[in-house]
């Protein structure tokens, strides 16, 4: 049976006070509209998702675009019904369309499924998901035909409460299965009379009702899935509890996480068994992390991929980049964007490596700075060597073979190549290329002049004191 998943997400966000439309607001690392189509798409197809945009809908469509969903323009946002009219050109052909809202972001695969088997076996004509909750205001209430727990008669909306639906615990998700050709049919009788002017998606439960047609909810399950956010701090609780559920996804996996609740991993983040991560990591982004690795305090992995058995010590921070299996990072490296390093690596501290790779084993374990620099396999780079790869202009490139030693505190002005096996001794600024087995000197001869001191002292007493 043809099934469309319709999304709403052309609204602003009022309430949340802020110049960016809510539905691109992050939690867990990704827009809330982000969340909810990775979600739809575990069910249907991209091409069966409809994504209905308007307010600042350039926007929103350039940030959610490569998921390769459908778009329809609600140019005017005259509310939630007009917003699923809006959709309902392109629903020709489907039988049934889930319709979920863009700021109910953590609403799971298994629940919409859910929602969608009762809707079929029931063969209603609209299913609402429902949810029992403590603290129901601000939400639409679900009113049930006198002795039915499942039939509906009304949704009433918080600014048309008559007195005592207050108190009704049961409220309207958001999330909705509908029959299309019921949709087709009554869409259009509904109305903008009511207190905010606005074409109610929920009116649909009354009219159908009144028109004999089998409206229903059912109750979710976990009541946490379905809450909104209509302001930064509701947000940020949205926020924990995904954060909450990813840490214990992957806890479930076989990963250990020290105090978990201080520890943040975006939603996509991929975990292998075996892997420590200590309190205070933030995982961010696309960042893969293989079995067997250790992950210290304070580190911020963004977009990095991190081979087996690596230790990533205090305070790291890796930046789209990778590194491979049994190397060690830190305390207090800095891999910023299109770094790639081998297996068998050691960065040490105060390492700030930039669009630089490192073939297996090699070793820059202090106070350095190596930028469009490509290392061989077993190099040695010595403490506080830099390169130079800038001339304020232009950015260029340097090679270094395999098994070079680089002295401490070399200068290393590119464009420049070192052959393997070469040396290059402490203290030097290298400007030229240096051969395959060469030692380069570029310093000054030192000069030694001995008793200097006392002869200084004897002849210019110290003045002033
Ligand atoms: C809506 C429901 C309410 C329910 C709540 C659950 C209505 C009238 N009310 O209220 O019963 O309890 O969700 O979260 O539907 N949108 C559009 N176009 C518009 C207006 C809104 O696309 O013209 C989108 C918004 O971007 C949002 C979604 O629809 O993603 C819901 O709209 P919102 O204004 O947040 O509705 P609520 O007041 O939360
Ligand atoms: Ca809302």
């Amino acid at each position: 049976m043809a099934l469309a998943i319709v999304i709403l997400a052309a609204g602003k966000g009022t309430r949340l006070k802020s110049s960016r439309p809510k539905v691109l607001h992050e939690i867990g690392g990704k827009p809330l509209l982000q969340h909810c189509i990775d979600t739809a798409l575990r069910i249907v197809p991209a091409a069966d998702i409809y994504i209905v945009i308007g307010h600042q809908s350039g926007r929103v469509r350039a940030a959610v675009a490569a998921s390769g969903v459908q778009f329809v323009e609600q140019t005017e946002q005259n509310g939630t019904g007009h917003a699923v009219q809006q959709a309902l050109k392109s629903l020709r052909g489907y039988e049934n369309v889930l319709v979920l809202s863009g700021d109910v972001p953590l609403l799971r695969q298994e629940t919409v499924l859910a929602l969608r088997d009762f809707h079929l076996r029931e063969r209603a004509t609209m299913t609402i998901l429902s949810a029992k909750v403590s603290r129901p205001f601000g939400y639409g209430r679900i009113v049930h035909t006198a002795g039915h727990s499942h039939e509906v008669e009304a949704i009433v909306e918080q600014k048309m409460l008559r007195p005592g639906q207050e108190q009704i615990d049961e409220i309207n998700s958001g999330i909705y299965a509908f029959s299309v050709a019921h949709l087709e049919q009554h869409i259009d009788s509904l109305t903008a009379d009511n207190a905010a002017g606005e074409v109610y998606l929920t009116d649909l439960a009354a009219r159908l009702h009144a028109e004999h047609e089998r409206v229903l909810s059912m109750p979710a399950d976990h009541p946490a899935e379905i809450l909104g956010a209509n302001t930064i701090a509701e947000m940020m609780e949205l926020d924990q509890t995904l954060r909450r559920r990813v840490a214990e996804k992957h806890m479930a996996n076989g990963v250990t996480i020290f105090s978990p609740e201080t520890v943040v991993i975006d939603a996509d983040v991929e975990i292998e068994a075996d892997t420590v991560i200590e309190p205070f990591v933030q995982l961010r982004g696309k960042t893969r992390i293989a079995g067997h690795c250790l992950v210290r305090s304070y580190s911020v992995l963004e977009n990095a991929t991190i081979g087996r058995n690596t230790t990533v010590r205090q305070g790291c921070i890796v930046l789209d980049s990778e590194v491979g299996a049994d190397a060690f990072l830190g305390p207090y490296a800095h891999l910023r964007p299109e770094s790639q390093v081998g297996d068998e690596v050691h960065i040490g501290n105060f390492v700030e490596l930039k669009r630089t790779k490192m073939g297996k084993g090699a070793k820059a374990n202090h106070l350095s700075y190596l930028g469009d620099t490509e290392i061989g396999a077993g190099s040695n780079i010595g403490a506080g060597t830099i390169s130079c790869n800038y001339d304020g202009v232009h950015k260029y490139k340097i090679r270094i073979g395999e098994k070079v030693f680089v002295g401490s505190d070399a200068v290393l002005v590119a464009p420049l190549t070192i052959g393997d096996g070469a040396y290059v001794a402490a203290g030097s600024c290298i400007t030229e290329a240096v051969p395959e087995g060469a030692l380069a000197l570029g310093r000054a001869r030192q000069t030694t002049k001995p008793g200097w001191a006392s002869r200084r002292t004897s002849r210019q007493p110290i003045q002033g004191v």
